[in-house]
């Protein structure tokens, strides 16, 4: 039965949407009457791309599609469901070369490689540093006078200062690295000012940044990631042009969804003044996982049915775009118990908030879960009376659950 209480035209990947909030009650209503379903896509989507796509919602749909790549592929179909008009065929055709669109066994091979860089033991490596980098953050937020905003004084600098540690970069550089992984995000946002030429133009320099740290590695190996990729392409086994949009995609993937998780997660806490007050007593370690269950920061991602199969009751046909919707599994019933609570101490937590265990699962959730960690316990520590002071503004976007400005006081 076609779910009622979904207006016509309604579409999830509305950037219109997103910027004002999650549609969880369309989900939940979706979830309840019809779990996967056929959404025209609405408004500015590119041109050969707005035919529609399947709107899976509920966790175990969610789970089975992403387990199932030899079904549902990544290959090519640039994770992300809608792009705006200003994202040029050329681009998405270079973006191959991200792991994120590949699939077994290109994919396999590509992340056997990068998955030394994330190892326990350089993720432990990090661990003290980030720490005092943490302390320092909260410090300096702690001398704001008046009211500050949390965004770009405390969430966006630990995500940035970690994935820099972790690549190589060195501290001069990091700024630029910041810069460019924002304009390779923000182009739904007007605000932003952003064009294809500035988006392409920043993914080009950054490549071009990473490649020249590639040439000087490869003269002076070091204990960073960009060194035991030189080795693997000197070994053969990764070309050069997934070892740049490797390095662009860490940049990127280790920025912004971080930077939104630890946003939404002080949102959540001065919005919840008991679980805040939980937290800075009992420090459980469980609250990072919730604050990505709670904040579901990447929204959703997309598939490609490589066949006809059945999903939810309703046939799927091959080249059928399928949209898995974490934000939406993230709320299911079947699985939480009191889904839309923010509970510190939730345990079990299986959310998908990192993907839905397939072989794409996230690469860099222990560090994630790590500086989530770090700058909470930073936080509770140094600026325990945080208050809001403003409702965040959110950023204009498809997928991303983002947050441009949080304005809070001390005190
Ligand atoms: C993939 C979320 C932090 C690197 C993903 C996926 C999601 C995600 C949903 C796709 C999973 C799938 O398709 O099954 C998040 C969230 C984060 C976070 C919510 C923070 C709270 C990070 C960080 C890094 C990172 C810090 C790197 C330092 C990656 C990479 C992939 C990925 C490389 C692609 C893996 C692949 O294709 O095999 N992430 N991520 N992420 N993430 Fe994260």
């Amino acid at each position: 039965m076609p779910c009622p209480a979904l207006p016509d035209g309604f579409d999830f990947t509305d950037p219109d949407l997103l910027q004002h909030r999650v549609p969880l009650p369309e989900f939940a209503e979706l979830r309840r009457a019809e779990p996967v379903r056929w959404i025209p896509q609405s408004g500015n989507a590119a041109g050969f791309q707005d035919e529609g796509y399947w709107a899976v919602t509920r966790h175990a749909d969610v789970k089975y599609v992403s387990t199932h790549p030899e079904i549902f592929s990544s290959y090519l179909n640039t994770a992300i469901i809608r792009f705006n008009e200003h994202i040029r065929r050329e681009s998405i055709d270079a973006q191959r070369f991200i792991m994120l669109n590949m699939d077994p066994p290109e994919h396999t091979r590509v992340r056997q490689i990068v998955q030394r860089g994330f190892t326990p033991r350089a993720i432990r490596g990090l661990e003290d540093r980030l720490r005092q980098r943490a302390r320092d953050i909260a410090e300096g937020a702690r001398a704001h006078e008046g009211p500050f905003d949390f965004v770009t004084s405390v969430a966006c600098e630990l995500p940035l200062q970690a994935i820099a540690e972790l690549i190589g970069i060195p501290q001069d550089d990091r700024a630029k690295i910041f810069e460019w992984s924002n304009k390779m995000i923000a182009y739904d946002d007007p605000e932003y000012a952003i064009t294809a030429e500035v988006g392409q133009q920043s993914a080009a320099e950054l490549i071009s940044y990473a490649m020249n740290m590639a040439a000087e590695r490869k003269r002076c190996p070091a204990h960073d990631i960009v060194s035991t990729l030189v080795a693997a392409s000197d070994e053969g086994n990764l070309n050069s042009d997934e070892f740049g949009f490797f390095v662009l995609m860490l940049a990127v993937a280790g920025n912004e969804t971080t930077r939104n998780a630890i946003t939404h997660g002080m949102h959540a806490f001065l919005t919840h003044p008991e679980q805040w007050e939980l937290y800075k007593e009992r420090r459980p370690g469980t609250a990072a996982e919730e604050i990505v269950r709670w904040a579901t920061p990447v929204v959703s991602f997309q598939r490609t049915a490589t066949q006809d199969t059945e999903l939810g009751g309703k046939q799927i046909r091959k080249g059928d775009r399928v949209g898995i919707f974490y934000a939406s599994a993230n709320h299911d019933p079947e699985v939480f118990d009191r889904p839309d609570e923010f509970d510190v101490f939730r345990d079990p937590n299986p959310h998908l908030g990192f993907g839905g265990g397939g072989p794409h699962f996230c690469l860099g959730k222990s560090l994630a879960v790590l500086e989530i960690n770090l700058i909470f316990n930073a936080v509770a520590d140094t600026l325990p009376g945080l208050r809001l002071v403003e409702d965040p503004r959110r950023l204009r976007s498809a997928w991303i659950n983002g947050v441009k400005e949080l304005r809070v006081g001390v005190g």
